[in-house]
């Protein structure tokens, strides 16, 4: 789990003066230019999303034509891009999924989960909630992301992760595992990015 940090680091200080809401759109940026993750027109499904630098790196990458759903437990300031779209609600929840996808008219080209869990400081619990986030992000992909679509999770070193991945493995044709530049040089998160989603294996 993410310990002391710097908060106002290098690239906290670059998305400040570009006008991004969060560092996160750097670690995107860095995930979609090495995976090709997004096309003109994708539909793009995000949980956990405030206060949305994913959202702002994926509304520019599917443009206009596309649609980016972000999802998260508390409220994300509105987008002034129509095609940029904020729901509240608990990632967990499959009536949540569902009404996702049914904002979305279909289901998404890609899911996003960059959801951290509030931290307890107790190592063991921290870690427990941070899988099961990801279990939650894995199992949404059944009724929220397409036939071959792609799925981003970020996971935290832990108790239970590594299994989480070898179970995640047989959901998706190619599973690669990234730590990324424009994570806090303290942090022990990795993404995980599946491509080729195989519905029938979640
Ligand atoms: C690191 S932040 C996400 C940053 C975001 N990717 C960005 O680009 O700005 C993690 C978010 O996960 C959210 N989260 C945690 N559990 C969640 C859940 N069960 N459902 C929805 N969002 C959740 C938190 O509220 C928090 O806003």
């Amino acid at each position: 789990m993410p310990g002391s940090y710097n908060r106002k680091d290098h690239f906290y200080n670059k998305a400040k003066s570009q006008g991004f809401r969060s560092r996160a759109y750097f670690k995107l940026e860095e995930l979609s230019a090495k995976y090709k993750l997004f096309r003109t027109g994708f539909k793009v499904l995000d949980l956990g999303a405030w206060p949305g630098g994913w959202l702002q790196f994926a509304g520019k990458a599917v443009g206009p034509k596309g649609l980016v759903l972000g999802l998260d437990l508390v409220e994300i300031e509105a987008f002034a891009e129509s095609h940029i779209k904020t729901l509240r609600g608990d990632a967990c929840d499959p009536h949540v999924q569902q009404q996702a996808v049914a904002l979305a008219g279909a289901k998404f080209d890609v899911v996003l989960s960059d959801m951290s869990p509030k931290l307890s400081g107790v190592r063991e619990a921290d870690s427990a909630a941070a899988v099961a986030l990801a279990e939650a992000a894995l199992s949404a992909c059944r009724f929220c992301l397409k036939e071959d679509g792609a799925l981003v999770i970020k996971l935290f070193k832990g108790v239970g992760t590594e299994e989480f991945v070898r179970g995640a493995r047989s959901s998706f044709k190619k599973l690669a595992r990234e730590e990324l530049e424009a994570s806090r040089k303290t942090s022990n998160e990795y993404y995980l990015v599946g491509r080729g989603f195989r519905i029938s294996n979640v």
